[in-house]
Formats: C-alpha cells, sequence, structure tokens
C-alpha cells in the first residue's frame, strides 16, 4: 500500500494513504505559493493543526464541498462544527483509530487564534501510523522543543518540519530537531510563501545530510513524494 505525499506550498500537504485522501491545514486561498485550487483538491478528511488563517486556511468551504470530517483540538472542531462541519475532536496524547491509520496529536509550541478572533485551544502537530506501520510527524508551527525526542522514539519514517524561522523554527532549531526526532526522511515546509520566511531549502538540506543520517527531500510546490512501504 503506498503512501504519497504532496506538498501544495507553505503548510499545506496532501497525503494519500489507504485510498484515503488526507488534507493538512489547506490554505489554498491568498497563498502565493499554492498549486492547487480549494475546489479541486480531493479530501476525505482535513486535518487541521492550529487556528491561524495560513492553516484553518480553506477549511471551511473544502469540508462542505468534499463531505470530509475534520480532525482537530476540541476547540477548534467545536468552532467548525458549529458552522455545521462534520468534526472528529481529539487532544494533545490522544490517538484514534481511522481507516487510514492511527492519528495521535502532539504538543506544538505556538499559538491558535481564530480569525474571527474565537480561542483555538492548544496547537497540535500529528503523529500518524498508516495502515502499513509507518509513522510520519507532522510537526505543525512550533518551536524546538526538547520533548520531540520522545516522538522520535517512536521510529519515523518521515517528518514534515517548519524551517522559515519568525514565526515558528528556523534553520538552526530545525536541523536541532532533526536530531532529536531522527526520522528517516525530512521534508522542509513553511518557507520562502513570504520574504519574512524566506529560506535556502537546499543549504539546510547539505547540513541535514552532513550533520544526521537522515535523507532530506526537498519539493517544489506541488511536488510529491512517495513513502517506501
Ligand atoms: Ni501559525
Ligand atoms: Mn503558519
Amino acid at each position: 500500500m503506498s503512501t504519497i505525499f504532496t506538498w501544495y506550498g507553505h503548510a499545506t500537504i496532501g497525503l494519500q494513504t489507504a485510498g484515503v485522501h488526507l488534507l493538512i491545514d489547506p490554505y489554498f486561498s491568498g497563498n502565493p505559493t499554492a498549486t492547487a485550487k480549494p475546489t479541486d483538491v480531493p479530501a476525505d478528511y482535513i486535518l487541521v493543526t492550529h487556528g491561524h488563517g495560513d492553516h484553518l486556511g480553506d477549511t471551511v468551504a473544502i469540508a462542505k464541498r468534499t463531505g470530509a470530517t475534520v480532525i482537530s483540538n476540541a476547540e477548534i472542531c467545536g468552532w467548525l462544527g458549529s458552522k455545521g462541519i462534520k468534526t472528529h475532536a481529539q487532544h494533545i496524547g490522544g490517538g484514534f483509530q481511522y481507516p487510514f491509520g492511527y492519528l495521535k496529536l502532539t504538543l506544538a509550541l505556538h499559538g491558535s487564534g481564530l480569525p474571527d478572533g474565537s480561542a483555538g485551544g492548544n496547537p497540535v502537530g500529528f503523529l500518524l501510523t498508516t495502515n502499513s506501520g509507518k509513522k510520519i510527524y507532522f510537526a505543525g508551527d512550533t518551536g524546538l522543543f526538547g520533548d520531540m525526542r520522545l516522538i522520535g522514539e517512536e521510529g519515523l519514517e518521515l517528518a514534515a518540519l517548519p524551517i522559515g524561522d519568525n514565526y515558528t523554527m528556523g534553520p538552526d532549531d530545525a536541523l536541532r530537531a532533526v536530531k532529536l526526532l531522527q526520522p528517516k526522511v525530512v521534508i522542509p515546509i513553511h518557507y520562502n510563501t513570504w520574504q519574512l520566511i524566506k529560506q535556502d531549502p537546499q543549504a539546510w538540506k547539505q547540513r541535514v545530510e552532513a550533520e544526521t543520517q537522515t535523507k532530506c527531500v526537498v519539493l517544489a510546490p506541488g511536488g510529491t513524494y512517495q513513502v517506501e512501504v
């Protein structure tokens, strides 16, 4: 069973696994790097890491169009539920077995205010165990934290980490995160969307591969990576 990771630009990721389309932080409208339209992308489940506009993005419109279930923390699910969206609320440390795998919410150090000023609870990351047993970690927007070591102990096939700096980890701390997480493969995200988070992913890849055993895959927006099975 193959698992295909698509980077749509910024922190927007598509994951096709077990015949199910997951969409993570679906920010298309207003995203200068977006490579797809919110009216086109497939979604059976939408995973939202936190309430900020560049992550919640087009969640409401895509969920209404596709009938997708949104998975997020309880506060964001409550807010979406009041708009008629189907949700499955979880919280940090809790996992649930879905048809596409076992999904656990993880710590993220960030904010989570919703676009209308509502409180969005705590931001989260996601740790997915696919049906073939591969673990994929989506850090969400976060600073570096030492408990990434605990997430790494699970044995990661792939990690998607922000490297943009300013709002999240920059290249230096993201490199330290790779050392704690020790994934087989890392894909950098949340950079080059705007000047404020401009980074050189090839330079970061060189540092990762010189200082760790992790392979770094740099995707262009719209690019895909097939997770080994
Ligand atoms: Ni954010
Ligand atoms: Mn962000």
